[in-house]
């Protein structure tokens, strides 16, 4: 990226800021400030201290009911074959601070193992406590992910790794050299590198060991892997009652559908992106779309990322990579595992809870927007249904037990005296017309 496309990407981050004030939604307070490093939205909940690398950040057993072995094989690189030596250097990098600009961010910041490696918060934030656009997603099982971030705009691990470490509002280093020269001046870490890739510290492996760590979170073993494997006993009755509906009347299959149909459902996506109403009804994409074809050249991958985490771009998904109308506001289908734990939902954050989530595809959410994926409708869904699905994300693994029990206590009461998302009237009402895409 050069010098004019940085100038331009500040400029649209103020912009950002601007639209970010008048939307009112957001959890962070914006500051506006006079000096050009601070043209960024501040969070008002700093980032505290480097989460500490515990018990639950140890790298997981295949052994696990539910595991897709042959899967789990296939999507390791040929070019970055699993070692315990890299992965337990690349545990070290995930916590070490010294890979942001001021040495305060780290992986861990935002994907702590303790939040089932999220950050529980609405939108992530970074170095000098700037906020992005998205939520962080888990890194739980995001080895089998297809493609990286809620759009896919990185490949595979190893390129979605180089990404945060260069943004300016997550870890800051004006590019990944940075970062190695200061990796690279600790005697320790030089001779790990020697060690694991017989060569000096440098960008291709930094990023190839922080992703051989990541492709040790594997995440099975859940009452519902249990259920599956045939422990009848495993999940309660409104569990199954809500399995039945998600193939059925909640149409979440469609979606959320299942690479592995003949040993079970191993993961919870299709690997692909929808346009599934979140908040698009607060922007207005046309003018986004026509914004993003001017400003970003196709494939500049530094500044789409900055367009996806720092402008209000960011609303337009898919469409920043691939510039397809049919993937405006589009985004992954995540994997639906440990979702109890990793609230706040979508990749804005703009659920709070799984009942807002519900109450989201209940109305059928966007329905007048011409984008929206036409595998969307009204749900007529009632509260005990409502309750029957949350009681089937019971896809927490046995080391969040605890967190997701607490955590169920807290959205069930939470979602007592707030539904912002629920209206039963469009639930229950007919699917309205679609408007047609304009020209652009
Ligand atoms: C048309 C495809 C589609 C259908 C149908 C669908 N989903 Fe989704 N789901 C998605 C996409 C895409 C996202 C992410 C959207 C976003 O963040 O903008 C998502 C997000 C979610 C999330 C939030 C996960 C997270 O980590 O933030 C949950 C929970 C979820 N869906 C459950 C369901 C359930 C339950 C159903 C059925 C009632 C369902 N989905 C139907 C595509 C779909």
């Amino acid at each position: 990226m050069n010098a004019t496309t940085v100038n331009v990407m500040f400029a649209v981050a103020s912009a950002a800021l601007t639209f970010a004030c008048g939307d009112g939604g957001s959890r962070s307070s914006q500051k506006q400030d006079t000096t050009r490093a601070a043209a960024f939205a501040v969070s008002s909940q700093p980032l505290g201290p480097i989460p500490a690398d515990d018990s639950l950040a140890r790298p997981k057993s295949l052994r696990q009911i539910g595991v897709p072995i042959a899967l789990s094989d296939s999507v390791v690189p040929k070019d970055n074959p699993q070692t315990p030596e890299k992965i337990a250097l690349g545990e070290k990098l995930f916590f070490d601070g010294r890979l942001s600009a001021n040495g305060t961010v780290a992986c861990a910041s935002c994907q702590q193992p303790q939040l089932a490696f999220t950050d529980g918060r609405q939108v992530a934030v970074g170095i000098d406590n700037r906020v992005g656009q998205r939520n962080s997603p888990t890194v739980l099982n995001a080895l089998y992910n297809q493609m990286q971030f809620w759009d896919g705009r990185a490949a595979t691990l190893e390129q979605q790794a180089g990404l945060p470490i260069v943004n300016p509002v997550e870890m800051g280093q004006p590019n990944l050299d940075s970062a190695v020269a200061r990796i690279a001046a600790i005697p320790e870490y030089r001779a790990t590198f020697i060690r694991v890739f017989a060569r000096q510290p440098n960008p291709t492996d930094l990023v190839r060991a922080i992703a051989s760590y990541e492709r040790s979170q594997v995440s099975f073993d859940s009452p519902f892997d249990r259920y599956m494997a045939g422990d009848s006993s495993a999940i309660s009755a409104s569990a199954k009652r809500g399995w039945v509906l998600f193939r059925t009347r909640g149409r979440c299959n469609l979606c959320h559908a299942f690479a592995d149909t003949t040993t079970g459902p191993a993961r919870f996506t299709d690997d692909t992106f929808h346009n599934i109403g979140v908040l698009i009804v607060r922007h207005n994409v046309v003018p986004l779309a026509r914004q993003a074809e001017q400003a970003i050249a196709k494939g500049d991958t530094i500044a789409i990322d900055q367009a996806a985490i720092l402008t209000p771009m960011s609303a337009l998904g898919r469409f920043l990579i691939t510039r397809a109308d049919s993937d405006i506001a589009s985004f992954k289908t995540p994997d639906l595992r440990n979702v109890m734990v990793t609230a706040p939902y979508f990749h804005d954050g703009s659920a709070a809870t799984l009942w807002d989530v519900m109450d989201h595809y209940n109305k059928g959410a966007g329905l007048r927007d011409p984008y929206l994926s036409t595998e969307i409708q009204p749900l007529a869904l009632q509260e005990r249904d409502i309750d029957d699905f949350v009681a089937l994300m019971a896809l927490t693994s046995p080391s969040y037990r605890e967190l997701g029990a607490k955590e169920l206590a807290r959205q069930r009461q939470l979602s007592r005296t707030s539904r912002p998302q629920r209206d039963s009237a469009r639930a229950f009402g007919p699917k309205p017309v679609q408007s047609k895409p304009p020209s652009r």
